[in-house]
């Protein structure tokens, strides 16, 4: 079932008349005739929970806003979409901006927020085009400005770039960004629902979050909840990249198994040139890779699903997150050493220095992995890897200190010996691949 995407091949759909011909603003019809604390209700019965990577519900969420009398309240859309391997956000608001504009809508009048923003990284500077193009088709059609659809609600939606820092996506940051500050995360609390965008209470959410709210509408919050699998509701973008056939950005009910995203052609087609797989990492570059061995069943020999429990099963000991659906397939051609490098590379370039844990440790993991990988590490270095990545995690001001010890832990505590083999075999490093023992075993059943 598509409830995102279900109109994304309509020719012209980014375009207001042809978006309306085929349903759209009927949400918003419905909604604007409620009580904005009703909407609330139906978005926490939908159960929705954020894609932006927390996974925290959306509806409460929405219920912590503060609403101190004669204080204007704000909601911002996070569009800054710079964890490596998602790009779903990017493909919603390309083809479909008026669905987000839609939602933001409901959104806005459902919080009471009356100036809304939409933050974008600086790269999508072409989209930004297209969301201001669909903002003035809104605007002309009367779903944005002043006395919306004669109900006295009045909303703008501002989009703002920003400049290509990946730290401007944590969503204090981005408020600090959007001030016209460094994009320095703050200390919380207090929470944006408290004091956020110049200290006024704001909800910031992921776009994909908050173009979920159109179908919750149009269905109802109850339905919505019924799709997908316990507390994993609804639909999930998920932005498919590596070494598949058919990379992509894929709508998924959350009762689909790992093995058939993979391997069904309706989804990733399997591996290039009949490769093995190797391992995964299934939420954006933050979350924890897993093996092959790991993928396809949980440590209990249970099926693992495309869904928050399931995929977080048994911890990150065996387990990993959903986090952003920026989903990443490395075949038994790829060095997991030379990985986790690169991916260290980025979170040191893009910590912003606020804390020693994360602005030193970010470093040294770098050069550490460098010199494994270069074949000059020595075997202590992989447990000096191991003893920094455990002084980041939980110690720093966000969780980019996190996401930056998590793919380091994660691969030495699954890939060890290819961290031995890099330091007992240093020139060969370079040019072998290695990790045979986490190839999965070969595949009996896909279910089509
Ligand atoms: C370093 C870092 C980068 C982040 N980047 C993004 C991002 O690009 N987009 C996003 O929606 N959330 C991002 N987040 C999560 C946001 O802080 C926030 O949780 C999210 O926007 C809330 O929306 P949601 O509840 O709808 O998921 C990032 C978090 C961190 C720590
Ligand atoms: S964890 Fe890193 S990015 Fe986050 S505030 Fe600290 S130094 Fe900055």
């Amino acid at each position: 079932m598509k409830l995102l995407l279900e109109n994304a091949h309509i020719e012209g759909i980014r375009y207001y008349e042809i978006y309306r011909k085929h349903g759209g603003y009927r949400a918003a019809e419905k909604a604007l005739k409620m009580a904005p604390d009703e909407i609330v209700e139906e978005v926490k019965k939908s159960g929705l929970r954020g894609r932006g990577g927390a996974g925290f519900p959306a509806g409460m969420k929405w219920s912590f806003l503060a609403k101190p009398e004669g204080v204007p309240r704000h909601l911002v859309c996070n569009a800054d979409e710079s964890e490596p391997g998602t790009f779903k956000d990017r493909y919603l608001m390309e083809f479909l901006p008026h669905l987000l504009i839609e939602g933001l809508l409901i959104s806005s009048f459902a919080l009471g927020s009356n100036l809304t923003f939409i933050y974008i990284r600086g790269e999508y500077a072409w989209i930004v085009d297209v969301l201001e193009q669909a903002i003035a088709e809104a605007k002309t059609n009367g779903w944005l400005g002043k006395n919306i659809q004669g109900t006295g609600f009045d909303c703008e939606i501002h989009v703002q770039r920003g400049a290509g820092a990946y730290i401007c996506g944590e969503e204090t940051a981005l408020l600090e960004s959007l001030e016209g500050k460094r994009g320095n995360p703050r200390i919380k609390p207090p929470f944006p629902a408290v004091q956020g965008l110049w200290l006024r209470p704001t909800v910031v959410n992921n776009v994909e979050t908050l173009a979920a709210v159109v179908p919750i509408m149009n269905i109802g919050g109850e339905a919505y909840s019924k799709i997908g699998v316990g507390r994993s509701t609804g639909t999930k973008l998920i932005s498919a990249c590596g070494n598949i056939n058919k990379p992509g950005v894929y709508e998924i009910e959350m009762n689909l198994s790992v093995e058939e995203f993979i391997y069904s052609d309706e989804y990733c087609s399997g591996i290039p040139k009949g490769k093995k797989l190797k391992a995964c990492i299934p939420g954006g570059s933050s979350v924890p890779i897993v093996p092959a061995n790991l993928l396809f069943k949980t440590a209990k020999g249970e099926t693992r699903y495309m869904n928050y429990e399931s995929l977080s099963d048994g911890g990150f000991a065996t387990g990993t997150m959903m986090g952003s659906g920026g989903f990443i397939v490395l075949d038994e051609d790829q060095c997991v050493v030379r990985h986790t490098m690169t991916l260290a590379r980025f979170y040191n370039h893009e910590s912003c220095g606020q804390c020693s844990p994360c602005r030193e440790g970010t470093g040294w993991m770098y050069k550490i992995l460098k010199n494994i990988e270069y074949g000059k590490g020595k075997m202590s270095d992989i447990d000096l890897l191991w003893d920094i990545q455990g002084k980041i995690e939980g110690n720093t001001i966000c969780p980019l200190g996190d996401a930056a010890a998590w793919p380091v832990a994660a691969a030495i505590r699954h890939f060890r010996d290819e961290f031995e083999w890099h330091v007992t075999h240093p020139e060969e490093a370079q040019t072998r691949n290695y990790g045979l023992a986490h190839y999965a075993e070969p595949l009996s059943t896909v279910t089509v």
